[in-house]
């Protein structure tokens, strides 16, 4: 996979919305002090589902995007929308993640365009259903590579800099399969637990260095999630598919309101409870059972 950078032709923005509304006043003047002058959101796994929403509403909020993924033309055919509709500045990078030395140049590619990012939206994932014992060894671990070494890689690297500027915000994009093993999801499932753990520690070991990181646990949403899983939706998962601009708001909202994890939607929010209040051994079999039909 090749990587590649396209750039536009550059608009003044003027609306310079911070990310830590309800954290405090310093903090507020910090996040919207970019000394380039605009505030930078890069989304990874921009070019469809979560991410493609992720790039709209912060679009709308007259942030410059800076929008990762493998499909090339997707990224584009976004970009020129945005910047049409919202005169958004926006940066398109192909970088296949699961690459690591990829994420390093990536990164070296933004600074030498001094591209400062602000906000981080570590997306990109993808999920496997089927027995553990038939699924290929590589298709397990390439989903480890995405969804944690690759998230782990792309962490890791943009909060130096975010550390030196004392200021950042960080979503990690886990999932509600995050709160126990799953049947047929065993190596997704574990992956996202890995994902919502490392985030609850980042939220409270960042926040003195005036870098919120918030972790998003959505449920069965209507994305390209589904397909590339090989999932299939199951009665009891239908009425409860959410559409990705709901998910999506809940996650920025709660990024910008500097806290620890958020669960969308009303139906998820309950099984996140469930979770807690019931014995292990019988929400893992409930959920299981959704998911699994
Ligand atoms: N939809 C759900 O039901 C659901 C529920 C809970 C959590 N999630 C999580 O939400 C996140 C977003 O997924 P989605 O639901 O929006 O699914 P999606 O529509 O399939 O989007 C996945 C995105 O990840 C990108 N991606 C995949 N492999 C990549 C790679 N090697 N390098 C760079 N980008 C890569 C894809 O782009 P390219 O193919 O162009 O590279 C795509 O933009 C994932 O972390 C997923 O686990 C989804």
């Amino acid at each position: 996979m090749t990587e590649q950078s396209s750039r536009l032709p550059t608009r003044t923005q003027t609306r310079l919305p911070g990310d830590s509304t309800r954290i405090s006043s310093t903090r507020q003047d910090d996040a919207t002090a970019n000394p380039s002058g605009k505030s930078w959101v890069l989304i990874t796994g921009a070019s469809s589902g979560f991410g493609e929403e992720f790039a709209r509403q912060y679009a709308e909020q007259g942030h410059a995007l800076v929008l990762v993924a493998r499909r090339l033309e997707r990224l584009q055919a976004l970009a020129d929308t945005l910047r049409r509709q919202h005169g958004t500045q926006v940066v398109v990078e192909q970088v296949d993640l699961s690459d690591l030395a990829a994420i390093a140049r990536l990164h070296e590619r933004l600074r030498a365009q001094k591209i400062e990012i602000d906000v981080l939206i570590n997306n990109a994932g993808h999920g496997l259903q089927g027995s553990f014992a038939d699924t290929p060894v590589d298709a397990a671990l390439a989903m480890v590579q995405l969804d944690i070494a690759s998230l782990t890689a792309v962490t890791h690297t943009f909060v130096q800099d975010m550390r030196q500027r004392r200021r950042g915000s960080i979503l990690l994009v886990a999932s509600l399969l995050a709160y126990q093993g799953v049947r047929k999801f065993a190596v997704y499932a574990a992956a996202k637990a890995y994902v919502l753990r490392l985030g609850e520690a980042l939220h409270q070991e960042l926040k003195d260095e005036g870098i919120t990181v918030t972790t998003l646990c959505p449920g069965a949403s209507d994305t390209g999630f589904a397909t590339t899983a090989q999932m299939k939706i199951t009665p009891m998962l239908k009425p409860m598919l959410m559409q990705p601009a709901p998910v999506v708001k809940a996650g920025i909202r709660a990024l910008q309101a500097g806290r620890m994890s958020a669960v969308p939607g009303f139906a998820n929010k309950f099984l996140a409870a469930f979770t807690w209040a019931t014995p292990r051994r019988l929400h893992q079999a409930i959920m299981s059972r959704a998911m699994n039909g």
